[in-house]
């Protein structure tokens, strides 16, 4: 699996932190994350929002901007020996520097220099700067502020994660046309947890792409209609059985969605919190739906035609 050159749309720099690499971080600040890890030092955590809360607390002892340029180094390793060779991270300004551009600013040149040195190790990459939606709207609009004031290197687009139940996306809407005016790529979590509606909430903010996006399989008309408009969907199917957005492998509707005429393209979203990697992805689907090299090679060209960076870019990837 690992000679296949993947492309990752879909993948939280803080949710990709190996729980190894948090805990010797918070014993480095003598932090105290009792209760976010298991008996064999996995995250531990029961269903969604118990994984927000989670996600969080991991989150907690990243402080610096050089606690984030290491992160990021070891993320982006971590997806190349999976075969990765570009990866679009979601970041968010709130946990780098609490939503404040001259904090965020700093968090970004760490970043970028570690990007740069990643990229001459064969992994190039883009950040899609993140609002969490429990947070509410008036701070996505920080995010938004952060992203349409250093957009145009690394910074290529807007995102949104969190609690899918909070609020309605279209509340966002001032931020998404911040970063549309930007040059921004837009995407959104929807249809991971909500139904149908919340995914034509995401398409209401001018989306090319969409963050999960399954329960599209719901709604033929819905179906028919990313279809025509080649929205790309950022499945992640291994978070979905681990959170039990899906009853198992079996059950997940991306065979329905693909054959739909739905462009979908696959990624990790979170992988040391799901214990999955890219090659772990790519095996179970093909152990569930019989898909092969073909198959994923058509999936990594929707993720390049879909990827956030410039021409020249998509043509090496291709
Ligand atoms: N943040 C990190 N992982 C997420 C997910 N699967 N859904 C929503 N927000 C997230
Ligand atoms: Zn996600």
């Amino acid at each position: 699996m690992t000679a296949q050159k993947n492309v990752e749309l879909h993948l939280h720099i803080e949710g990709a932190a190996p729980p190894a690499f948090i805990r010797a971080l918070a014993a480095e600040k003598r932090q105290d994350l009792n209760g976010i890890f298991d008996a064999r030092g996995a995250y531990d955590y029961k269903g969604f929002h118990d994984f927000l809360r989670v996600y969080e607390a991991a989150t907690s002892v990243l402080t610096s901007p050089r606690d984030y340029a290491r992160l990021l180094s070891e993320v982006l390793a971590q997806a190349a020996e999976h075969g990765a060779i570009y990866a679009e991270l979601f970041v968010s300004p709130e946990f780098c520097g609490g939503g404040d551009l001259s904090a965020w600013r700093d968090y970004l040149a760490a970043m970028d220099e570690a990007a740069q040195a990643a990229r001459r190790d064969g992994i190039d990459s883009r950040a899609i700067l993140t609002a969490i939606r429990h947070f509410g709207p008036e701070r996505a609009r920080k995010t938004a502020i952060c992203a349409a004031e250093t957009a145009g290197g690394w910074v290529t687009g807007l995102g949104i994660g969190g609690a899918e139940d909070a609020g309605n996306l279209r509340d966002f809407a001032w931020s998404y046309d911040c970063a549309r005016e930007a040059g921004l790529g837009l995407t959104a979590h929807a249809g991971e947890w909500g139904g149908p509606d919340t995914i034509r909430d995401a398409l209401s903010l001018g989306v090319t792409r969409i963050g999960h996006g399954i329960r599209a399989a719901e709604d033929a008309g819905l179906l028919r209609e990313l279809a025509a408009r080649q929205v790309t969907l950022e499945v992640c199917p291994g978070s979905n059985v681990a959170l039990g957005a899906v009853a198992g492998w079996a059950a997940h509707p991306i065979a329905r969605i693909l054959d739909a005429g739905v462009r979908v393209t696959v990624s990790t979203d979170d992988p040391p919190f799901f214990h999955t990697n890219l090659s772990n992805e790519y095996q179970m689907l093909a152990d569930n739906f019989g898909w092969s090299g073909d198959d994923f090679r058509q999936m990594n060209l929707w993720a390049v035609d879909a990827a956030f960076c410039d021409e020249d870019t998509k043509t090496r990837l291709r």
